[in-house]
């Protein structure tokens, strides 16, 4: 499959064709997401804290643990259009900061676009990037970095205030200049109306069947990761299973002696040869 653009995104908006987003974090997995040509976009996504690197919150990724996972992401990766998360703290302090940790992203993590979180207080940070050319996708609804701020992980816009500020954060972040919106965890009639409300392919998760794409957490969606499952989750494999399987025999063929087979998985010396040594 050739590779996607942000042209090809906004075509699959104007057509209804869903657009498909799965995490990655290193080599293997960005291969997974290339295997199947029906993946559109390939998130670094900065669950990789979790889900990787064992850190309770998305707060405590750097930007060095950021670039470190996309570079292994970008090798392979192929046809998807390879975003990122920018870190916690890598985007609120200035415009100029913000836009000098985006450019080490791109040319030292080699990634195409990045993703960030917020409404309308981060609309100058989108607007300068987009404006020298960074493809900006914007993060509204459930920002698991504020999830302090935020007093845990929770439905976001359910309420008649909540709702109409993240409308306004969207159409503010979409006149920015984002080329898409990231929504999480919403009424899916609030993903609905902010899918039809913007010109602007809508991506979601917990955010119902009619925002213009869906993305889920790589690990979430193999059944590998054994944590809390949210609702909006569904695991299309149970791979926590087989592997621990795989693991566990693997340790009883080494302790019961059936492993490594002397003939199938093993080498052996020309009798002669060992017989000159011996
Ligand atoms: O970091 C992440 O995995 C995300 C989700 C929205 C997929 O941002
Ligand atoms: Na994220």
């Amino acid at each position: 499959r050739k590779k996607v653009t942000i042209q090809a995104l906004h075509d699959m908006r104007q057509s209804k064709t869903p657009i498909t987003m799965l995490t990655a974090y290193d080599y293997p997995s960005a291969l997974a997401c290339s295997s199947s040509t029906l993946t559109d976009i390939t998130l670094v996504g900065d669950s990789l804290a979790q889900v990787c690197l064992g850190y309770t919150s998305t707060t405590q990724l750097t930007l060095p643990d950021m670039i470190h996972h996309a570079q292994a992401v970008a090798r392979g990766t192929t046809h998807p259009f390879l975003v990122a998360d920018m870190p916690y703290g890598s985007y609120y302090s200035s415009v100029s900061d913000a836009v000098a940790n985006a450019v080490r992203l791109i040319q030292e993590g080699k990634v195409e676009g990045l993703k960030l979180e917020g409404g309308r207080e981060i609309v100058e940070v989108v607007r300068r990037m987009t404006e020298v050319g960074i493809p900006v996708m914007a993060h509204i609804g459930l920002m698991p970095q504020r999830h302090c701020a935020l007093s845990g992980y929770k439905v976001q816009g359910k309420s008649v205030e909540g709702a109409k500020k993240l409308v306004a954060d969207a159409l503010a972040l979409e006149e920015a200049g984002a080329f898409a919106m990231l929504v999480e965890a919403v009424p899916q009639e609030l993903g609905k109306y902010i899918t039809e409300r913007l010109k602007i392919p809508t991506i979601g998760i917990g955010a119902g069947p009619h925002t213009s794409g869906q993305v889920l957490v790589y690990d979430d969606m193999l059944g590998t990761w054994s944590g809390h499952k949210a609702k909006f989750v569904r695991r299309f494999g149970n791979l926590k299973e087989v592997r621990d399987q795989a693991v566990l025999s693997y340790g009883e063929a080494v302790k019961n002696g059936t492993f490594p087979d002397p003939q199938a998985e093993s080498y052996s010396m020309d009798k002669d040869e060992w017989a000159r040594f011996m």
